[in-house]
């Protein structure tokens, strides 16, 4: 039962390999595209489509190569049909409905979040269902209630930005090269504490909801107060930004928690990937008995893995499987 999983939603392309008559991840492989990007300060889907195609059949044989398993031994091929870039989605669609029309075996699109949330899941010490999930990525800010494959309830959502496109916007104000949000918050570790404060978004709205917009127009406000700002104001500004994300994200996550009565939290996505963040959340965890469980930090970001994890699981359940052959992207999904 090898599941063959493959991402090509953004600028990351990304195969894997799991196994799940054994529930095991026999190989995966990575190329980002962040450095061809960074020119552009963000990503040209023109060119990260280009990009996929050249990738995509290297990286194949590449998993294939150290699992030392064979195509033939593929028995369905997963791949992101949604959300993303039209294009890079396309590129993955295609690869994946011609090889499996070729091999004779079905196919599982997956949506791009779902794979982040299973994320955890490859770890070596994996939550139980139910949990709760925050999904933090460069396009979305959600809190989930996961009950298991297929069984989500969203809970929260962001109104405007999402977390990770906050980090990113507010490091383009900073002078940092794309996508911003690891240097972000590399630069906030030499900031002062409270020498700058800025809003709390929704803090204490009393819902689930996230809304970030605000807070980078109050960055851009601070940066042009500043005039030219110096190493230490840009740090101050970093570590304020950072420290106000943070906050808002552990409560919300932490009244998810409380309001379902959990005591699982997943957090998953790009931003998920942040010290801070995690610093934070575990400290508030501990005092609640909660256990927060993070992906191995490879598989925190865009990745084969996950996609190819959401179809084993999604096999096995016997969900949206379908025949290879005509297909369609859903970017907005
Ligand atoms: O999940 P992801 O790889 O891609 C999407 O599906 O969007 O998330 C990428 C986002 C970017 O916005 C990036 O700046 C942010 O995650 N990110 C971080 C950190 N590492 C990546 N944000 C804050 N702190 C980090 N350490
Ligand atoms: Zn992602």
């Amino acid at each position: 039962m090898l599941i063959l999983g493959i991402e090509s939603s953004c600028d990351e392309t990304g195969l894997a390999l799991y196994d799940a008559a054994h529930d095991r991840l026999l190989a995966h492989a990575l190329h980002s595209q962040i450095r061809m990007h960074q020119d552009y300060g963000g990503v040209v889907p023109e060119l990260a489509s280009r990009d996929h195609i050249r990738r995509t059949v290297p990286l194949l044989r590449q998993v294939l190569r150290e699992s030392e398993r064979t195509l033939g031994e593929i028995a369905a091929i997963a791949y992101t049909q949604g959300p993303g870039l039209a294009g890079a989605l396309l590129v993955g669609a295609a690869f994946a409905e011609g090889l499996a029309t070729a091999l004779g075996v079905p196919v599982i699109p997956i949506h791009h979040l779902e794979g982040h949330l299973l994320s955890p899941l490859l770890s070596p010490r994996p939550p139980a269902f139910p949990f709760i999930a925050l999904l933090v990525s460069g396009g979305h800010t959600q809190l989930m209630r996961v009950a298991g494959i297929g069984d989500y309830t969203l809970l929260g959502e962001t109104l405007d930005d999402a977390a990770g496109e906050a980090f990113d916007k507010t490091a383009k104000l900073l002078g940092l090269p794309y996508p911003g949000g690891a240097a972000l918050s590399e630069l906030a570790q030499h900031g002062h504490p409270g020498a700058i404060n800025f809003p709390r978004p929704m803090l204490n709205s009393g819902d689930l909801n996230f809304s970030f917009s605000g807070l980078k127009t109050a960055v851009l406000t601070k940066v042009r107060e500043f005039g030219a700002p110096d190493d230490g104001q840009r740090a101050d500004i970093a570590r304020g930004f950072q420290d106000a994300i943070v906050e808002v994200l552990v409560k919300k996550a932490m009244r998810a928690v409380r309001n379902t009565g959990l005591n699982r939290l997943v957090v998953a996505g790009g931003v998920g990937a942040n010290r801070e963040l995690r610093r934070q959340l575990d400290a508030r965890a501990a005092r609640g008995a909660i256990t927060v469980y993070y992906p191995e930090l490879e598989f925190c970001t865009d990745n084969g893995a996950m996609i190819a994890l959401a179809g084993a699981l999604r096999f096995r359940a016997g969900l949206s499987i379908k025949a290879a052959g005509g297909f369609a992207v859903r970017p907005r999904w």
